[in-house]
């Protein structure tokens, strides 16, 4: 597995890839990768013969206070999961590549509706600067598929409906969510949470599949349900960002023609922001 860190270095290896003929992936991700980015790469490998991840802890993304400088960065270890997991070529640019005239002149992509709400509501600009970042790394590979995880599941709605929107020649495939063995969703933030903070993180997950258990019973009193969800959450030292029930295809809030449903919860356990989502049908 080469490392390439510039664009022309990267727009080389991937001709000479398709010279060869060869159906190309493209694994975005911001690197400190973990079974759940693994899986993404082993979709990859399953569907393309030549895979190519990209490592960029994107500033445009992360609000003033958020974690763009303590995010960890873990760039050996991260290659050597690549190479194991069959990855071909890894793109590390860095923000003079992305963004060498600065972010703030920056052509910004911004999708409509399904950004806002949710995270969107939470973190202001965050789906702007995904969005753009994913536009530039699908220009920049020009994938015939791309893979993303379904954790962050309203950022995958926000990627279909760009790619959609503006005619990209790549399809988008979602993978699901890795757990570890309690439950718990992977995710890069989970390293920040101390032990206490780790053995109560489940808990975000348990309730969410109290309220899905309820609402499969036919219960429909999703405010009382919400507040039992609250009530549990706050038992475990979570302070609760927001609970949504939404049609899992539109991202709309779900109504009674949605078959398939998207329970979607953000809490912060200390400074620590976690993310979940149950998917279901009706
Ligand atoms: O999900 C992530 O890791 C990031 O939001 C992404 C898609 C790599 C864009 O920076």
């Amino acid at each position: 597995m080469n490392t390439v860190d510039t664009l022309p270095q990267l727009r080389a290896a991937i001709a000479g890839a398709r010279s060869e003929g060869k159906r190309i992936a493209l694994v975005p991700t911001m690197g400190n990768l973990h079974a759940g980015h693994i899986a993404l790469i082993n979709q990859a490998v399953e569907r393309a013969d030549f895979v190519v991840a990209s490592i960029f802890v994107n500033p445009l993304q992360f609000g003033p206070n958020e974690d763009l400088d303590s995010y960890p960065r873990t760039l050996a270890a991260d290659q050597s999961k690549l190479l194991e997991a069959g990855c071909n070529l890894l793109f590390t640019p860095d923000a003079q590549v992305m963004y060498p005239q600065g972010m703030a002149q920056h052509t910004i992509v911004s999708v409509p509706g399904v950004s806002t709400g949710l995270c969107g509501g939470s973190r202001p600009g965050h789906f702007d600067g995904v969005s753009t970042v994913v536009c530039k790394l699908l220009n920049m590979v020009q994938p015939d598929i791309a893979l993303f995880g379904e954790k962050d599941y309203q950022q995958l709605a926000v990627i279909r409906k760009m790619v959609a929107d503006l005619n990209m020649p790549v399809q988008v495939f979602g993978v699901p969510i890795v757990r570890d063995h309690d439950g718990l969703a992977l995710s890069s933030r989970n390293g920040y949470l101390n032990p206490q903070q780790r053995a109560n993180a489940p808990a975000l997950q348990q309730s969410m599949q109290a309220v899905k258990a309820q609402i499969i019973n036919g219960n429909r009193d999703y405010a009382a349900l919400f507040e039992q969800l609250d009530r549990d959450l706050q038992t475990a030292g979570f302070r609760l960002d927001y609970v949504e029930l939404r049609d899992a295809l539109s991202l709309q809030p779900a109504d009674v023609q949605s078959t398939q449903l998207v329970l979607l919860a953000a809490a912060y356990l200390g400074s620590t922001r976690l993310i979940d989502n149950l998917i279901f049908d009706l």
